[in-house]
């Protein structure tokens, strides 16, 4: 059987307990495709995870330990079609694909298998697989949030609170395609990027509070749990709505609010990204997207990925090239 390489890891802790080992290599079945990964990229979820953090993720991670199924992180890949299983109709050897692993994570590695139905889909002539990698979780959450959740209109008010970081750039570029009024929320040293990006106004976290400015939202989508919906609510409008993307307690609040009227919670987690990823798609086609690159690196460096991107700082998204021909992080770069 051919082998591949893979980075793995078997207890939860810091980045250390990561490490690039030799595997089986996969075989495509039935609908599967199977997908030679040329560039995935390290999100702060994944860092989540490998901490086993926050502690009820464990539920669904492994109780004591990762289960076997998870135990290759990687949420977001870029790469090339190189086989694929009897019943795979849609895609064929040679396709240029993108997408999103989900709860089968495992695009950490040179390989992996797909059904050809998961979200995922071909690449746009002429864009880099690291920059295709980098657009995947972040723009598609940013989609789910924005368009599924708050249906967010023209002339409404978007305050993105971490503005600067994965989720956050393209909230603030897809709430300002959506015809919104943005404002971010980032420190000083990325204000120019975010306001480059979309954003009519941005605060300064290290310096300004944005409640006290006297602003009304439509929605507060806090891509980076920075917040509350407490200290939001002064700065939503009675109809507005808080969108956060972590919290367990944000669930409870999100059934409280559903019926108490005023401002509600609305939160979930984005999963199914099949029209979110055509979105992306044709964005990307047209060239009509950002993809701030912050950094890049070789997958034999990827626990100096973890350890960076963990540092919570990161400025859009961080690429791990697998494969020869991921390109350089061209683009966006701040
Ligand atoms: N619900 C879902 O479906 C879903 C999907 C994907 C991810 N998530 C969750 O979303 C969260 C973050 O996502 P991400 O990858 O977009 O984050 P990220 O890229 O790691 O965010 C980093 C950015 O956050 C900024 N930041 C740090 N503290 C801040 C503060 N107090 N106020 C404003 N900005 C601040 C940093 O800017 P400075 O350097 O300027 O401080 C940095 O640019 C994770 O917790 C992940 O689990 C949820």
């Amino acid at each position: 059987m051919a082998g591949m390489r893979a980075v793995m890891f078997d207890r939860y802790g810091p980045p250390e307990v990561l490490a690039q080992v030799d595997v089986p290599a996969p075989v495509p079945r039935g609908d599967q495709v199977l997908i030679r990964v040329h560039a995935t990229t390290v999100t702060s979820a994944e860092c989540g995870m490998r901490r086993g953090e926050p502690r009820w993720g464990r539920v669904i991670l492994g109780p004591r330990r990762p289960r076997k199924g998870v135990r290759v992180l990687g949420l977001e890949f870029a790469g090339d079609v190189t086989a694929v299983g009897p019943a795979a109709r849609r895609l064929r050897a040679g396709d240029r694909v993108f997408g999103f692993t989900g709860f089968a994570v495992g695009a950490n590695a040179e390989y992996k298998c797909l059904s050809e139905r998961a979200s995922l889909t071909t690449i746009p002539d002429g864009v880099p697989y690291a920059q295709a990698a980098a657009a995947v979780d972040g723009f598609t959450t940013a989609w789910y949030f924005l368009r599924d959740l708050a249906d967010v209109r023209p002339g409404q008010k978007v305050l993105v609170i971490g503005a600067s970081g994965s989720i956050g750039t393209y909230a603030v570029q897809l709430a300002s395609r959506l015809g919104a009024v943005v404002h971010g929320v980032c420190s000083g040293k990325n204000a120019k990027l975010v306001e480059s990006l979309g954003a009519d106004r941005v605060f300064d976290y290290t310096v300004e509070d944005f409640t006290t400015s006297g602003e009304r939202y439509d929605a507060v989508f806090d891509t980076v749990g920075r917040s509350s919906f407490a200290h939001c609510r002064p700065a939503l409008a009675p109809r507005g709505c808080y969108l956060p993307t972590t919290g367990l307690v944000n669930q409870v609040l999100a059934l409280r609010t559903a019926v108490t009227g005023g401002p509600r919670v609305r939160t979930g987690m984005s999963v199914r990204k099949h029209a979110a990823l055509a979105a992306l798609r044709d964005l990307l086609g047209k060239g009509a997207l950002q993809i701030v690159v912050d950094r890049s690196y070789p997958m034999a460096e990827i626990v100096e990925a973890h350890r960076y991107v963990e540092g919570g700082h990161k400025v859009g998204n961080v690429v791990i090239t697998v494969a020869d021909g991921a390109g350089p992080p061209a683009g966006g770069t701040p």
